[in-house]
């Protein structure tokens, strides 16, 4: 089966420390999250201009939580204080667990994982937090195929609950079980996919967006679709969701299924003519909406 089960008699190890690398907008949300559950973490961006970028936007974040009263000061800088940050992988030598969070491109991912096999000891769990790339290849990379697996969350990573951890091929099983554990440890509701197109959340919401790309070049507003899947009890629409997650990891992910992809879904190429204009989102203030500073959008 793809969707393989959860692996039975096998005990989850320890994890005292993480360490996470790439520090975008879903490495950022998963140092928070593990943060926030009072554990360790080796924070380590590409250079010292994104370490602190990245370190000012948790800062931000927290500080606003602490100014909307749901969280103390002493909170906010105890959950600081437990991230240590680093431009250098030879800094995760000495962790348990880490978890890429770089760009969404097989060849930098590779890259990085063929450095994780090498700077890591055998043993630390190496997990990616891909939505689509082959985690197999991954695996190959790293020359540690049974430490490899995939950690997939969902953003904002530190407030959504769910966690997709994802079991290859060759992930040993007792991988499994500790990152099962370890997701319920950080208050995420693990559920666990084999490798897969999507896994199990994307494969869904990319045909609710496909639908909503259709509706669009049939002439509904992209407000008008969020509106009513919103009403139907979704947190969110898909063209919301779209700029929320990033237009060009949306762009990628729909390049990584064109070959199987119908005439139809190739033309609506929306998010293609978006993301060639430098609009890529609340990242970038505008996508299918605009945003200011506060990530409050209206209408384009
Ligand atoms: N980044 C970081 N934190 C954010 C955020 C953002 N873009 N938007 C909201 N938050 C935080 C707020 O700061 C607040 O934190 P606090 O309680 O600590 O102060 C908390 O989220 C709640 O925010 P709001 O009070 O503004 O609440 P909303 O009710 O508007 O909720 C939401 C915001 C949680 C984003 C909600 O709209 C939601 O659940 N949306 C759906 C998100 C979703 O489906 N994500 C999955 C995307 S797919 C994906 O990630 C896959 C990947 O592979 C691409």
């Amino acid at each position: 089966a793809r969707i393989p089960d959860l692996p039975a008699d096998v005990t989850a190890r320890e994890v005292k420390s993480v360490g996470v690398i790439g520090l975008g907008v879903m490495g950022r949300g998963i140092v928070m999250a593990i943060a926030a559950a009072g554990i360790p973490v080796v924070a380590v961006g590409l250079d010292d201009e994104h370490v602190a970028k990245a370190m000012g936007a948790i800062e931000k974040m927290w500080g606003s939580t602490v100014k909307k009263g749901r969280m103390s000061q002493e909170q906010l800088d105890r959950q600081l204080a437990l991230i240590t940050r680093s431009t250098n992988v030879a800094d995760l030598g000495s962790v348990d667990l880490v978890i890429e969070a770089v760009t969404e491109d097989l060849a930098t991912k590779e890259k990085v994982f063929a450095e994780l096999g090498k700077a890591t000891r055998p043993g630390t769990i190496l997990a990616s937090n891909t939505s689509f790339l082959n985690i197999e290849k991954l695996a190959d990379a790293s020359g540690r195929a049974e430490d490899v697996c995939g950690m997939h969350f969902f953003n904002p990573a530190n407030v959504m609950r769910l966690l997709e951890n994802v079991r290859a091929e060759r992930t040993d099983p007792a991988v499994v079980a500790t990152i099962m554990d370890f997701g319920k440890r950080i208050g995420k509701l693990s559920v666990l996919s084999g490798v897969c197109d999507g896994f199990i959340v994307n494969r869904m919401l990319s045909k609710r967006s496909r639908e909503g790309f259709f509706l669009v070049e049939e002439g509904a507003a992209p407000s008008v679709v969020d509106k009513a899947v919103s009403g139907f009890g979704f947190p969110m629409g898909p063209f919301a969701l779209g700029d929320l997650a990033g237009l060009d990891v949306q762009a990628a992910a729909r390049k990584s299924r064109a070959a199987s992809a119908s005439p139809r879904e190739l033309r609506a190429d929306f998010v293609e003519q978006m993301v060639a204009q430098g609009n890529l989102g609340q990242k970038t203030g505008s996508g299918w909406y605009t945003y200011d500073e506060n990530r409050k959008a209206s209408h384009n």
